[in-house]
């Protein structure tokens, strides 16, 4: 399956764009965006308005509401062609490939580069009812909570660029993040597949010491628990057999209330795996108290982590000024 809106990206004008991105910018105040609204803030006459909003409701990246509260609002294809439009823009990528794989919050796809190297887009679908739901029916609106979806995808993709971005600084083994524009992610392609797929490996103790080290180093270092840790999180590259760990946006810091809760959910998920699978295993609590350097976690509460950025590094919400300039 492909990226439907990288497939009709190239049919749009830069005019096209600034109307989507003046509905992105109205519905951050209201659900609905009118025709006045989007004609002020993209400086676009409404006669020359209607054409484009025709075809961009042609090609389902917008749609209109009619009733009391009528006006525009960007569907799931318009937000995604918006994204895609700036990292093409910016020089990010130069095409999307076929898609690596969905989950119930996000889809991945193959990304290429300027240099010719392969890399992975990930697509933060937060919010909706559910997207299996909407690939089934072919009905792309966010009906509703257009703004739920849209601040909750970028918000989920920011929390895991920065996620990812902390644990590249200190050369913890997840993919290198490289950009981020509204609810998607450019990052490095990781060769390999999933653990839950693995059918051998030359040394699986080796293997699970390693995984361990990582939730240590993760819980020490970045004073951070992943949160949803299990064999369907880690990678295993090819050839070599090392773990990749990845998928962030529930990770939390140490003194969430459910830090504890969850720090031994993912260990005990890795247990019963590599117990199931490699007939290895290890003491929940003996391994709990080594990640935690026997901290005790009742005691903290010091450690509000700030996930703040600094403006260069994020490109979100994102509103170029020269985009609205004709
Ligand atoms: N950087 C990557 N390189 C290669 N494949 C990846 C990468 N990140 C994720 N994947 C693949 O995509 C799947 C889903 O990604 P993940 O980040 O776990 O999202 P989800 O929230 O949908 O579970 C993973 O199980 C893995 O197979
Ligand atoms: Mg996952």
């Amino acid at each position: 399956m492909k990226f439907a809106a990288s497939d009709h990206l190239k049919d749009l004008s830069r005019r096209d764009i600034k109307v989507l991105m003046a509905i992105e910018r109205g519905m951050y105040s209201s659900r609905r965006v009118d025709i006045d609204t989007i004609s002020r803030i993209s400086s676009i006459s409404t006669d020359k308005l209607s054409f484009h909003l025709s075809r961009l409701n042609k090609f389902k990246m917008c749609e209109f509401w009619k009733g009391a509260n009528s006006g525009y609002s960007l569907t799931v294809h318009g937000y995604d062609a918006l994204a895609l439009d700036w990292l093409f823009d910016h020089k990010h990528i130069q095409s999307i490939g076929r898609r690596i794989g969905v989950g119930k919050e996000s889809q991945l796809f193959f990304a290429l580069d300027f240099e010719g190297v392969e890399k992975v887009i990930k697509v933060h679908r937060v919010g909706l009812t559910s997207f299996v739901h909407i690939k089934k029916s072919r009905d792309y609106s966010i009906k509703g909570s257009q703004v739920n979806y849209i601040t909750a995808s970028a918000s989920s993709a920011k929390r895991e660029f920065i996620m990812l971005r902390r644990l590249h600084e200190l050369n913890l083994s997840s993919p290198v993040p490289y950009v981020i524009n509204r609810h998607c992610i450019i990052m490095e392609l990781i060769v390999g597949a999933d653990l839950f797929r693995l059918t051998d490996h030359p040394d699986p103790e080796n293997l699970l010491d390693k995984i361990i080290e990582f939730m240590h180093q993760m819980f020490v270092q970045l004073e951070l628990v992943h949160s949803d840790l299990s064999e369907h999180n880690i990678m295993i590259s090819q050839p070599d057999g090392e773990p990749y760990f990845i998928d962030f946006p529930q990770t939390i810091p140490i003194d969430h209330p459910s830090a504890t809760v969850q720090l031994r959910r993912d260990i005990n998920n890795i247990l019963i795996y590599f117990k199931r699978k490699f007939l290895i295993g290890g003491d929940l609590e003996e391994i709990f108290d080594y990640i935690t350097g026997g901290l005790d976690l009742s005691e903290i509460e010091r450690l509000r982590l700030d996930y703040e950025m600094s403006p260069t590094d994020v490109t979100y919400p994102d509103f170029p000024d020269d985009k609205f300039k004709e």
